[in-house]
């Protein structure tokens, strides 16, 4: 009888203390377990190089929405997960630290890419608030883990992201601009306290159609861009990084990687955007088209700077306004066979072995043009990184449709890169990219 008075006061303690805990817990935190399954991405046929031939900022958006289906494509894009349990994106050192919190009409929400699902996170319309830059339905919000990254490594993540993002959204004849600032523009939102912002993505249909002719003007012995057999999904679905570089590459599978990097398009923009009048966009996008990175090929024969247009070298910001030729090459800067010593740097020996290994490195000097915003400042580097991080998955993409192995390497001996490569403390090496078979 005693036992039984006592299991009746836990029970009924315990039916208060739930009773309690819900009516306590904010609304937020109650909602944020509601979960919006998102319907299968869509299979996309445009050829990779087709989309990096496209990659363009867009401004200016209708007010048309973006349907359920096209949201869910552009995020698997993203960072969503492969048929095979891989990702689409390879993430840095293998941390998966980003985040894309989506601003619809009703809500914010994030999006879950084990679910492939929307996870409520606050009630409101955020997106004009947050994405103030450039009115669209919606805004995407990129921001890292900062228990999982530092915004260095946060930031080239969420490179690979928006590069998925802006490859996708054209694909769909949907556009995209990326919006960086600093404070972050999605701090009003009140994300966690891990959690940092970096860029905001407007989202939606054109305002001004796309509208491209096929202009290469390829003036170069480095062979001319191919279009490969494998569709922007496909490639997506089966990109993975490398373990092994080995055998040699053709001239042609180096002019390709190279060329993904940091090169121009083969397309003229005839689309007249009010708020964009680049005539031959480049194959990742820049802040303030400043594009201040260089990336070094170091093979077998020696370490080569890559010159992605000569005529673009003497403007004070490297972005062609006009539908310029295309004048590309590779200069020799210093003979011999340094890969070792590159891998070295890496702590990565069977880097060594790789026919092909790309430095990427930011060009201090080219972030603070004269008479332009000065952009050199370490808050800004973040965003240097963020350009790295997609010159570095462009490769990646691109060895996926070609069949070759590459991998992303943050350099565990920077200074000895930049004394390899004979430069001065202006210049920051990045990430090291082998690329083999
Ligand atoms: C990290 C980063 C931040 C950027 N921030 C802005 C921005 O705040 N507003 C904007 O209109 N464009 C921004 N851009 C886009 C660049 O202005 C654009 O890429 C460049 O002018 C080249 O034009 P294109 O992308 O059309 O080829 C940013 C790009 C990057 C990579």
């Amino acid at each position: 009888m005693k036992k039984n008075s006592w299991e009746k006061k836990a029970l009924v303690l315990w039916i208060l203390t739930l009773f309690c805990s819900t009516i306590l817990m904010p609304v937020s935190q109650a909602e944020s377990k509601i979960e919006y399954p998102l319907p299968s991405p869509l299979l996309v046929d445009m050829i990779v190089e087709e989309s990096m031939f496209r990659r363009m900022s867009v401004r200016e958006f209708t007010n048309e929405t973006v349907t359920d289906e096209e949201l869910s494509t552009i995020l698997w894009a993203a960072c969503g997960y492969q048929t095979d349990g891989g990702r689409t994106i390879v993430g840095i050192n293998q941390i998966y630290a980003g985040i894309i919190y989506v601003l619809k009409e009703d809500a914010a929400y994030t999006y879950n890419p084990v679910n492939h699902s929307l996870v409520f996170f606050k009630e409101g319309d955020w997106r004009d608030i947050v994405g103030w830059q450039y009115k669209a339905p919606i805004q995407l919000g990129l921001c890292y883990d900062t228990n999982k990254a530092d915004a260095l490594l946060g930031g080239a993540e969420l490179g690979q992201i928006g590069q998925n993002i802006q490859f996708m959204a054209n694909a769909l004849d949907l556009g995209t601009v990326v919006c960086g600032q600093m404070p972050p523009a999605i701090d009003p939102l009140g994300i966690p306290e891990n959690e940092e912002g970096l860029v905001v993505m407007p989202l939606g249909h054109l305002a001004h159609p796309y509208n491209f002719k096929n202009r290469p003007f390829w003036i170069s012995l480095l062979p001319r861009i191919q279009i490969s057999s494998l569709s922007l999904s496909k490639t997506l679905d089966n990109l993975s990084e490398g373990t092994s570089f080995a055998g040699t590459l053709t001239k042609h599978e180096v002019s390709q990687v190279l060329w993904s990097t940091y090169g121009f398009s083969s397309y003229i923009d005839r689309s007249e955007q009010e708020k964009n009048t680049v005539k031959r966009h480049r194959t990742v996008p820049s802040a303030h088209g400043y594009y201040p990175l260089r990336m070094y090929p170091v093979t077998k024969q020696g370490i080569f700077y890559y010159q992605p247009n000569l005529f673009i070298k003497f403007q004070k910001v490297p972005v062609d306004f006009l539908g310029l030729p295309i004048l590309t090459f590779l200069v020799k800067k210093i003979s011999g066979d340094h890969r070792f010593e590159v891998a070295e740097a890496a702590s990565h020996p069977l880097a060594a072995s790789a026919p092909l290994i790309i430095l990427i490195v930011l060009d201090l000097e080219m972030t603070r043009p004269t008479g332009k915003d000065d952009l050199s400042d370490e808050i800004y580097r973040r965003f240097w990184y963020y350009e790295a991080g997609a010159s570095a998955h462009n490769v990646l993409l691109e060895a996926t449709s070609w069949n070759l192995s590459a991998s992303i390497i943050s350099p565990t001996n920077a200074l000895a890169i930049q004394s390899l490569l004979q430069l001065d403390e202006n210049f920051f090496p990045l990430f090291i990219i082998p690329v083999g078979r």
